[in-house]
């Protein structure tokens, strides 16, 4: 301090705007001293970084990451870190910018606890640590941030539970807490932010029931609570939102029924994820009206009763329907695959471990040339498989594992040329497997165990350069394996 001093004294007679330029440099150094002791508790685990360039020869303001305000001269106003390699803690020090109103340091290695000094920063609109190691609880100190719009403590190690003094900041629309260790309930307290738009606090440890008032939040746009321990049924408020946009309860324990114009009031809607909790009942018809649904994942749930072929009127991008008590005894219920045919942006669909019998529509091989994922098995499913599902020459993953399907493979299977995995085991087929195998040179995973096939395999088979695992027991081939190239699958029996 003291040569610092002497030097301001020192500097007196010179143009005032030397002057200028060094008060504003050092004499009065709030924020820019706040500033260096965060340095110094930080550090930048590849070498060279950003804070190099924080040294006392410049102006604080200019440093990079650092904005101030045009008002009020020497406060900064923006510090933004993010992404830089950084290691260490943040510095109480934090807490004397009171004029920030945006902090982010999301995408870094910092520990360490979030200073209860934060709580300082009444000016802050964004608080954006995700993405760090930090860990502790939330302060409440931090409730005197009351002007914060935006909070994200995301993928940390943060401990205790969702604070309920969030529901008092006034103007928060954004609050996103996932992947930490959160723990209780989702404070009823957040039923009061009228202005909330996006709550994500997936990969916790809530437990509890989800606020029926949430729902009533006429701006909420985004909701996931996925991977937590949440039960009680789906408050019906949130089927009677239309401003939903994404609905993410995957994971938990929750229960209850779809209501029967579930999709009517929601025409937003583009996420819908419900899988792995304990749901029953029908999928409503009415869902196909949520005409913007881009994924729907309703998998490992109890789901019965036949699939309503208004869903087929949809176009998702995925649409999982597996491991339910979903049933087909007949065309009918495969008429939603018919309308399916329709949907050129199809990426992914996913029906298996259900109890959808009868034959399979030749209308699959309609479905979109784009069709990346298709999952059958697991089903009770009769007669041959449909030649015209080599139509599907986008398929990287076709099942048909588990049914009665009974013929033989499709002689132009080699036409899906794009497949990785192709898996028809436990099934009724017979015949030879078709010499086209051999042009599907991308294939890793080859599943033909527990048929009636018969003869030699072919010697096309030698020709699968990437293949990894290939099953041909079970079965009533003769003759020598073919040759698998050299690199050697892991497994073939
Ligand atoms: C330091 O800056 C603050 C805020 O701009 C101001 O109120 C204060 O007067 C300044 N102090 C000195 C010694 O310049
Ligand atoms: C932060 O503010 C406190 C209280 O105003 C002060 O005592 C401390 O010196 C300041 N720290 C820095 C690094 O500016
Ligand atoms: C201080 O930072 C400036 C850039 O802001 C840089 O050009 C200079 O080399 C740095 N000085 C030292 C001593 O690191
Ligand atoms: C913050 O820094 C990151 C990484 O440099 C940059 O991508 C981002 O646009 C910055 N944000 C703001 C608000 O300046
Ligand atoms: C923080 O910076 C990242 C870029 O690295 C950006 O994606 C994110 O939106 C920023 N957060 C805020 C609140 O501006
Ligand atoms: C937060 O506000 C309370 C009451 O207004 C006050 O006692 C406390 O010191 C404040 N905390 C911080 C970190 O400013
Ligand atoms: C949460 O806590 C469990 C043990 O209590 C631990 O195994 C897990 O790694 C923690 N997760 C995070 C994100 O810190
Ligand atoms: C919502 O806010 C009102 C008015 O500030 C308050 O009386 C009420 O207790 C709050 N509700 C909850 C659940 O916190
Ligand atoms: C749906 O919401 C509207 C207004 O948003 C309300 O008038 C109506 O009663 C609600 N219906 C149900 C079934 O909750
Ligand atoms: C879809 O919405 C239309 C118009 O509101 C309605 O007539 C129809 O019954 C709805 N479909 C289903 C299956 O509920
Ligand atoms: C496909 O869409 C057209 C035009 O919207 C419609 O007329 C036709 O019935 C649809 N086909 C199926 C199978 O749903
Ligand atoms: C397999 O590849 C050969 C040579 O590229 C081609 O002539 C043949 O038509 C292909 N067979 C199928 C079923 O796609």
């Amino acid at each position: 301090m003291l040569p610092v001093l002497l030097l301001l004294l020192l500097s007196q007679p010179a143009s005032s705007s030397s002057v200028q330029a060094t008060t504003r440099t050092f004499r009065n150094r709030t924020d820019g001293d706040a500033l260096l002791e965060l340095k110094a508790s930080l550090s930048n685990h590849q070498g060279q970084g950003v804070l190099d360039a924080w040294n006392t020869t410049s102006d604080f303001c200019r440093w990079p990451g650092v904005s101030c305000s045009l008002k009020h001269k020497d406060r900064v106003t923006v510090l933004n870190l993010s992404s830089e390699g950084l290691a260490g803690t943040i510095t109480p020090s934090i807490g004397n910018l009171t004029f920030l109103k945006v902090l982010n340091l999301s995408r870094n290695s910092l520990g360490g606890e979030i200073p209860s000094s934060t709580g300082r920063l009444s000016r802050l609109r964004y608080l954006d640590l995700s993405k760090n190691s930090l860990h502790g609880a939330m302060h409440a100190d931090l409730k005197n941030c009351t002007s914060l719009k935006g909070i994200n403590l995301g993928s940390n190690r943060l401990t205790g539970e969702i604070q309920s003094w969030l529901g008092g900041l006034p103007s928060l629309r954004a609050i996103t807490l996932q992947k930490n260790n959160f723990t209780g309930i989702i404070p009823l307290s957040l039923t009061n932010l009228s202005s909330l738009y996006r709550i994500e606090c997936s990969w916790n440890q809530l437990e509890g029931t989800i606020p029926e008032g949430l729902g009533r939040l006429g701006s909420l746009a985004f909701v996931a609570f996925d991977l937590n321990r949440l039960s009680g049924t789906v408050p019906s408020t949130f089927f009677n939102h239309s401003s939903l946009i994404g609905l993410s309860l995957a994971v938990n324990e929750l229960h209850g029924t779809l209501p029967s114009d579930f999709g009517n009031s929601l025409p937003n809607l583009q996420y819908l994820l419900l899988d792995a909790n304990h749901f029953t009942g029908s999928i409503p018809a009415s869902l196909a009206n949520s005409t913007m649904l881009y994924f729907v994942d309703i998998s490992f749930n109890n789901f019965a009763g036949r699939v309503p072929p208004e869903i087929g009127k949809l176009c998702p991008h995925m649409l999982s329907l597996s491991t339910n008590q979903l049933k087909a005894t007949s065309a009918e219920g495969w008429q939603f695959m018919t309308h399916l045919t329709n949907c050129t942006r199809l990426r992914y669909l996913d029906l298996q471990g259900n109890m959808l019998g009868g034959v399979l529509p030749s209308s699959v091989a309609n479905l979109s040339a784009h069709l990346e994922i298709l999952y059958l098995g697991f089903n009770e499913i009769t007669g041959t498989i449909p030649q015209g599902i080599t139509e599907l020459v986008g398929l990287s993953l076709l099942q048909l594992s588990n049914n009665r399907f009974t013929g033989e493979l499709p002689g132009s299977i080699g036409r899906l040329n794009l497949l990785e995995a192709l898996w028809f085991e436990n099934n009724r087929l017979k015949g030879s497997l078709p010499f086209s195998l051999g042009n599907l040179t991308r294939l890793a995973s080859l599943y033909a165990e527990g048929n009636n096939f018969e003869g030699r395999l072919p010697t096309s088979l030698g020709s699968l350069q990437e293949i990894t695992t290939a099953n041909f027991s079970n079965n009533m081939f003769t003759g020598p394996l073919p040759i698998f190239p050299d690199k050697r699958p892991g497994f073939v029996r």
